[in-house]
């Protein structure tokens, strides 16, 4: 599947719905939540129903064919309760390898999210660029070919991140994970060339990572652009959307697929982000 494809460029817009769109925000865990909060600026109108399939986070410690096969049931779980109109998987890990599949099984448009390859390097000037991922993503040959596809004279350099997504997870949860810890993972994204170039631009390619931006800023050795794709994703998601009535929508609500209590601190940022609504579909993984 082309590169474009798999981002969802070139699918056909919904037809007129007469209501508000369902729009299902997918990701492994609460990364999709920054993918989340521009699709609701954007369609201010949809009926969101975010789904974290929490019992199988991470993501990226999945090995391949277990990842697409977890990936493809408990969308069928969601699919069947929720029968949205429109599905964003906002998880890099998850896009970069289960979208075939997920388009394969369900008459629904999707959205996927991959690493922003192209605006990084149209962002650098040193020509040294870094895409942060979790090590899923970055085993992907997907990831492989949008780096052939759009480095052009920049070069990439492709940092697996074995514990970030957890990091986020842990400080949404009210557990604040140290700078040194913090450090570690980030460090080998910053490039020092002989000629003394330095990397100037981080794509950050899993969704979870930009929850973190403020950690990174304090702990990187000089500054840098971080690239969030979440504004790009909301634009395409807007693209086949399309003209949908605005004044119906249902609040937003929260998915689960664990049984692992909220913590306070979890509870108050979800409801920050309007999601006070919370509910559970459990599904352990097997
Ligand atoms: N948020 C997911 C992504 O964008 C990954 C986190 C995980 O490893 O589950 O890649």
């Amino acid at each position: 599947m082309g590169v474009d494809l798999l981002a969802g460029l070139g699918l056909a817009p919904l037809p007129p719905l007469g209501r508000a769109p369902r729009v299902l925000v997918f990701d492994s865990g609460l990364g999709g939540l920054t993918v989340l909060a521009e699709l609701v600026k954007a369609i201010p109108g949809a009926d969101f129903v975010y789904a974290a399939d929490d019992a199988g986070f991470p993501y990226g410690a999945l090995d391949d064919q277990r990842l697409v096969a977890r990936v493809v049931a408990v969308m069928e779980r969601l699919v069947a309760r929720e029968v949205p109109d429109l599905v964003v998987v906002a998880c890099n890990t998850a896009s970069t390898l289960a979208l075939p599949a997920l388009r394969a099984r369900f008459a629904l448009p999707f959205v996927g999210t991959v690493p922003a390859v192209k605006p990084a390097v149209a962002a650098s000037i040193t020509g040294l660029v870094t895409v942060l991922a979790t090590p899923g993503t970055v085993r992907r040959e997907h990831t492989r070919a949008m780096i052939d596809a759009f480095a052009g004279k920049a070069e990439v350099t492709l940092v697996g991140a074995p514990n970030l997504a957890a990091y986020a997870e842990a400080e949404l949860r009210g557990a604040p994970v140290d700078d040194a810890l913090m450090n570690a993972e980030i460090a080998p994204c910053f490039v020092e060339r002989r000629d003394g170039a330095r990397t100037d631009v981080v794509a950050l390619a899993c969704t979870h990572f930009p929850l973190l931006t403020r950690r990174f800023e304090a702990v990187a050795p000089w500054p840098v652009t971080w690239i969030d794709p979440a504004p790009a994703i909301a634009r395409r998601a807007v693209a086949l959307v399309g003209e949908q009535p605005a004044d119906l929508a249902a609040p937003s609500r929260a998915l689960f697929t664990s049984e692992r209590p909220l913590p306070p601190p979890l509870a108050l940022a979800l409801s920050a982000r309007g999601l006070a609504q919370v509910e559970r579909e459990h599904f352990p993984l097997r």
